[in-house]
């Protein structure tokens, strides 16, 4: 483009996160029109406070924006960006990418693209600045990356396309600019989100949308001007769900989920097959009383008990759900055991790429997150579960004890 926006990016080997590096730069002078490129991330940052596996391959890049863009179209810059990365992919390859809203693309319902928008607003209300970061997997097959990633991304290779991370991102900025029209594009938000709304996954399927400890299901309809989710209730309301800090997934065969999670010692203190038992007799139970997605921790003992009483518990209700939690990518990685448990959970949530002093206390709060239930077993020997105890308590979730 003739007069780009963007001046010529600066690209590093290794950053721990570009969004990370553009923002430290826009905290001391907001400055639009800056892209910067890593071939690799050490640290790449996901939403919600996830990370983003960024091995080398991959396209890596964060830009800023400082146009004055009325507050209220400010979240709606991750959907113009979605669809960019969507034009881009499709320009350069034919394949039709998917947009998860508000910010994932999919390919074959397998993540191959992620975004994150962040931004400072003044107290009088004007953007500073805006910070989009987007990661798309080029290289590699899923197979090379952690194994709890393994099951739901895909990259441009696997799907027979080798492509440099330059002309992924040229191209992305290059599709970004034209819907950005310099900052006026909310003057034409009804074709974006009509454009955005014909490539939304899930469309017509019932998901959840889930907001913190809020969990809202319907089916999803599209995306209004403002660049929020519409849900149909099934009592035919329609809801508005504003993008932020959100994750949606589509429903097990349209029921609404009920979220059972797990705490408890790594030691048992009781012979294991009594536990085993007991925990298997509970998950069944617990099915009967219509809990449908199970959340364990990924620890020794007790988690991967619970684990394995929802994977047998699925022979007998294969709509059950299991979710696991790992404090870190690196936790109990050498051991076979749990790895063949990961193989078979439908999601594996991993909260931080190393292990830091936090990342026990982040796994335990993410295990409340939403649930409806706390089963824990022995609460009162385990500091860890102590403390997740106290905390659903806080939250109101029910508590439950294993029942040996
Ligand atoms: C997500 O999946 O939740 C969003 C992932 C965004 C990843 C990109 S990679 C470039 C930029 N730098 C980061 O640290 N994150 C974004």
């Amino acid at each position: 483009m003739a007069d780009s926006i963007f001046s010529s990016p600066i690209v590093f080997e290794k950053l721990d996160s570009t969004n990370a590096w553009l923002r430290t730069r826009c905290e001391k002078e907001p400055v639009g029109g800056i892209c910067v490129v890593a071939k690799e991330q050490s640290f790449g940052r996901g939403r919600s406070g996830r990370s983003f596996v960024s091995p080398k391959g991959g396209a890596y890049f964060s830009f800023s924006l400082t146009d004055n863009i009325p507050i209220e179209y400010i979240p709606t810059l991750t959907i113009l960006a979605g669809l960019a990365a969507n034009r881009a992919i499709f320009a350069l390859t034919g394949l039709e990418t998917e947009i998860k809203w508000p910010n994932d693309l999919l390919l074959q319902k397998k993540k191959l693209c992620g975004i994150l928008t962040e931004g400072c607003v003044s107290s009088a209300g004007v953007l500073q600045y805006a910070v989009i970061g987007i990661g798309i997997n080029l290289a590699g097959k899923s197979s090379d990356f952690p194994p709890e990633l393994q099951p739901v991304l895909c990259t441009l290779e696997e799907a027979g396309f080798s492509l440099s991370p330059k002309e992924v991102i040229d191209r992305v900025l290059y599709e970004f600019e034209i819907l950005y029209d310099r900052g006026n594009f909310y003057r034409n938000m009804r074709e974006i989100t009509a454009s955005y709304t014909r490539n939304l996954a899930y469309r017509g399927e019932f998901v959840s949308i889930i907001r913190g400890e809020k969990e809202t299901g319907g089916r999803l309809i599209g995306v209004n001007d403002n660049g929020e989710a519409l849900l149909r209730a099934e009592n035919g309301n329609l809801i508005i769900i504003p993008s932020g800090e959100m994750g949606l997934r589509p429903k097990a065969e349209n029921r609404p989920e009920k979220i059972c999670a797990f705490s408890g010692n790594r030691t048992l203190s009781h012979p294991e097959k009594r536990v085993k038992e007991a925990i298997e007799k509970t998950v069944l139970s617990l099915a009967d009383e219509g809990f449908i997605r199970f959340r364990a921790g990924g620890a020794d003992g007790f988690d991967l008990l619970a684990a394995e009483a929802v994977i047998k518990a699925r022979e007998q209700h294969p709509h059950l759900q299991l979710e696991v939690l790992l404090p870190y990518a690196e936790f109990g990685k050498n051991k076979p055991h749990r790895a063949e448990i990961l193989k078979q959970a439908d999601e594996v949530k991993v909260i931080s790429p190393q292990y830091h002093p936090n990342c026990f206390r982040l796994r335990n709060e993410a295990l409340l997150e939403g649930a409806h239930l706390l089963l824990f077993y022995n609460h009162q020997n385990s500091g860890g579960t102590v403390q997740t105890a106290s905390m659903a308590d806080k939250l109101g979730i029910p508590l439950r004890p294993l029942e040996l």
